[in-house]
């Protein structure tokens, strides 16, 4: 049986979190779209080009060291508003969404584009200032500097022609500005559950 939660939203809101809690407490395999990009924006940064780095990206590519940086995210974002490179990443992800046992996928436009028929769609937000000290305790630095670059991104995912960052008409909102962790995984939790006894009925 394939069942496919799709979890996207912006920079730092809490959905790789919320991805892994689910697919450990539901046995679903995880992926984590992002670092598709990040890999791509760290070969683009070593010269190669960013289609054919797409096209060839290897699972060996994904554990390199240095793609949770901000650089890292920066580029990634460059990258995926090209619509070749997000073209050449539709396949793997789909079929990963597939996964017999069930799957989570988080990124920014798995509910809209990569899985629109996934059994649950979530859409996990919170404010820009709260996402930026949230990734500012992770990495340190100057919090108005990781503020300015949480923007920047958000603008430069929102705004792009190819898949851009919106929720899917029937996505759940979970806004975490003013949650805690485990009370949106429980949210996260109930709908999942609710949708598995739907389809079992
Ligand atoms: O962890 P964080 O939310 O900061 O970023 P990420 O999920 O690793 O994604 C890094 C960048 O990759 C994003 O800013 C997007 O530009 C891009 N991305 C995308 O376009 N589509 C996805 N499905 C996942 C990430």
């Amino acid at each position: 049986m394939s069942f496919t939660v799709a979890i996207d939203g912006p920079a730092a809101a809490g959905k790789g979190t919320i991805s892994k809690a689910i697919a450990f407490d539901f046995g679903f395999a995880h992926l984590d779209t992002g670092l598709l990009y990040r890999a791509v924006g760290a070969l683009v940064a070593e010269g190669k080009d960013p289609i054919l780095a797409a096209r060839e990206l290897k699972p060996s590519d994904l554990e390199r060291g240095g793609l949770r940086t901000m650089g890292a995210g920066q580029a990634a974002s460059r990258v995926a508003a090209i619509p070749e490179v997000r073209a050449a990443l539709v396949d793997f992800q789909r079929s990963f969404a597939r996964k017999e046992g069930g799957a989570v996928l988080d990124g920014r436009d798995i509910g809209t584009v990569i899985c629109p028929q996934a059994e649950v769609k979530l859409f996990v937000t919170a404010s820009p200032e709260v996402r930026a000290h949230r990734r500012w305790l992770e990495v340190g630095g100057d919090e108005a500097e990781v503020l300015a670059q949480v923007k920047e991104r958000d603008r430069r995912d929102s705004d792009r022609a190819t898949a851009p960052l919106i929720p899917a008409d029937d996505a759940t909102i979970i806004d975490t500005s003013f949650m805690s962790i485990d009370d949106a995984v429980a949210k996260a939790s109930a709908l999942i559950r609710e949708a598995i006894r739907k389809m079992n009925n």
